[in-house]
């Protein structure tokens, strides 16, 4: 039996361009140089460790004088591999390819199990190294595309309120968006759901009591808007953390109308509004009437007649968007269905009453356990139609992009504007997108591989048969049944006195279906 000793092992660092270029402006480094980056064993949260997909990616993809790490282990014939442990199992599939060549040894007096370098030749453990060609050179890269938010700044503050419309605008978000409620006095107001209870403190609040459950809108412990007052949703701020800066659209506490106060703070910005509409139907049967009040809102705050800014209408209902098309507002519409393919009567239909669509980022590329798998056409079919696409909904957070993206926001974008071509995202966190279209790579005629769709289903190729994810079943084809809706409801007639306690039950034939409907209103700037 052999003793092996690992002397905290050999790491070798190699750079690529150790010049490389000499800032002009001072790092707050020791030196005043730039920080350097240290690739340990490559792009190691992608890739196998140490392996030369790994290290081909670093050296594409980061600094010119990226520096990479290696562990040094010896093989049987005394050749330098660079690896990330003693045990070749650690961080490779070995046991799957010899599966009987296990063997022991003493490690620094410890009886160690595994797949040892010592025990192989170079050659033997060939079957781990690939052809790699990630990146796609061709396509050009764009930098104009909107940048829309979902309930304002709503990564950075809780959606809805004040900062995070402020935040928003100060971020350079192009779209401002305002999902609408209804209160029980029907006034409208921006929140990113019908029960309270989601987004603010009610519980702790002396409106507690009125939980209700809702098998119509799925809800099992809701108080919903249009169960309280304007006065008595106002108040819900003071109960509330000193996060939350009172309802958004709130501004000027002598306009009751929120929508309007929304409305208020767009014309300050440079941005666009977006409105949508929730559970149209719903409210329609309690006898409320949301298209009425945001048609209201928009005229008594000038929308209605003023050309430097546009409003824009999102729903998932075409039912919804044909009330507004008599109003000459930007009509958009919402897929919110991971789809694989659109039939063209599907886009006519579309046509007829949006001039944009929103799709799920999966309806765009194809994606299953987080890899992506493929590309669709659907994009491509909906701008040759001229229909503007926007892709909902970017984040910042890592587990939210595909591998393919490298976990990282930017490239997900990136991949999206150059790669897909789409108009614009729809994004919990506008400063990234914002940040991204300002950089000025964009702008050369060879940018860098950074700046380079990935190829989809790029990654599958290097992984081995055990490893790739499940296949799932393929999203729907939507077709034009999808879409085609009967007209809206008329809005019931319920006395106000009745309506906390209505029964939605009664109506659930008429609603069913479009429980999650909604209507956004959408701001954008034109001067
Ligand atoms: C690989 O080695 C590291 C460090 O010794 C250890 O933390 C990890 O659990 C090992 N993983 C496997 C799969 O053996
Ligand atoms: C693996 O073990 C078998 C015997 O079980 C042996 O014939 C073979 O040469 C070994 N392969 C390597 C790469 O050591
Ligand atoms: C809830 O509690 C308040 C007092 O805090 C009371 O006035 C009201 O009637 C209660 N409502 C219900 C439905 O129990
Ligand atoms: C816009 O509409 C408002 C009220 O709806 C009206 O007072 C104003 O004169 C209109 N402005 C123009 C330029 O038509």
């Amino acid at each position: 039996m052999w003793n092996l000793w690992c002397l905290s092992c050999l790491v070798l660092l190699f750079a690529i361009d150790v010049v490389g270029q000499r800032f002009q402006t001072k790092w707050l480094t020791l030196s005043g140089d730039a920080p350097l980056v240290i690739a340990r064993g490559g792009v190691s949260g992608l890739f196998p460790d140490s392996s030369y997909e790994a290290y081909t990616m670093a050296m594409e993809t980061s600094l010119p004088n990226v520096i990479s790490w290696c562990d040094v282990q010896l093989t049987k014939d005394g050749v330098g591999i660079c690896f990330p442990d003693l045990k070749l199992d650690n961080a490779s599939d070995i046991d799957v390819h010899y599966k009987n060549n296990k063997s022991e040894y003493l490690v620094n007096r410890v009886l160690i199990q595994g797949w040892f370098s010592v025990d192989f030749n170079l050659n033997d453990l060939a079957p781990v190294t690939y052809c790699f060609a990630h990146w796609n050179k061709n396509d050009k890269p764009r930098e104009k595309f909107l940048i829309i938010t979902s309930e304002g700044a709503s990564g950075d503050y809780q959606g809805c309120t004040d900062m995070a419309y402020t935040k928003a605008v100060s971020d350079g978000a192009d779209v401002l968006d305002c999902p609408v409620q209804m209160t029980k006095d029907g006034i409208p107001f921006c929140l990113g759901s019908i029960n309270l209870v989601d987004k603010t403190t009610i519980l702790q609040s002396p409106f507690s009591n009125i939980t209700n459950t809702d098998p119509v809108l799925n809800i099992i412990t809701g108080i919903f808007t249009f169960n309280l007052n304007w006065d008595e949703i106002k108040s819900l701020k003071t109960a509330i953390s000193s996060l939350w800066s009172g309802f958004g659209l709130y501004r000027n506490p002598k306009a009751i109308n929120v929508v309007g106060g929304f409305l208020d703070i767009c014309k300050k910005c440079h941005n666009s509004i977006w409105c949508h509409d929730q559970n149209r139907d719903y409210l329609a049967n309690q006898g409320f009437g949301v298209i009425a009040a945001v048609v209201e809102a928009l005229r008594n705050t000038g929308y209605n007649n003023q050309t430097s800014k546009k409003v824009m209408i999102q729903s998932k209902d075409s039912s919804v968007l044909k009330e507004f098309k008599k109003r000459s507002y930007e009509l958009v519409y919402m897929i919110d269905d991971n789809i694989r393919d659109i039939e063209s009567a599907t886009i006519s239909e579309i046509k007829s009453f949006a001039s944009s669509v929103i799709l799920t980022k999966n309806s765009v590329f194809r994606s299953e356990d987080d890899f992506l798998v493929g590309k669709t056409d659907v994009v491509k079919k909906l701008q040759s139609s001229n229909l503007l696409v926007y892709v909902q909904r970017f984040n910042n957070e890592f587990v939210s992009q595909a591998w393919d993206f490298f976990s990282d926001s930017s490239v997900e974008i990136n991949n999206y504007i150059v790669g897909a071509g789409i108009d614009g995202v729809i994004t919990d966190f506008p400063r990234t997108a914002a940040t991204y279209r300002r950089n000025r790579c964009l702008g050369y005629k060879h940018p860098s591989l950074y700046f380079s769709p990935v190829e989809t289903g790029g990654l599958l190729q290097f992984m081995s048969r055990q490893s790739l994810p499940p296949a799932e079943p393929p999203s729907p084809i939507l077709t034009e049944s999808d879409v085609v809706e009967p007209p809206l409801p008329p809005v019931a007639k319920i006395t106000p006195a009745s309506n906390a306690d209505a029964s939605p039950i009664a109506q659930s034939s008429v609603v069913a279906g479009v429980l999650t409907c909604c209507l956004t209103i959408l701001l954008a700037d034109l001067s």
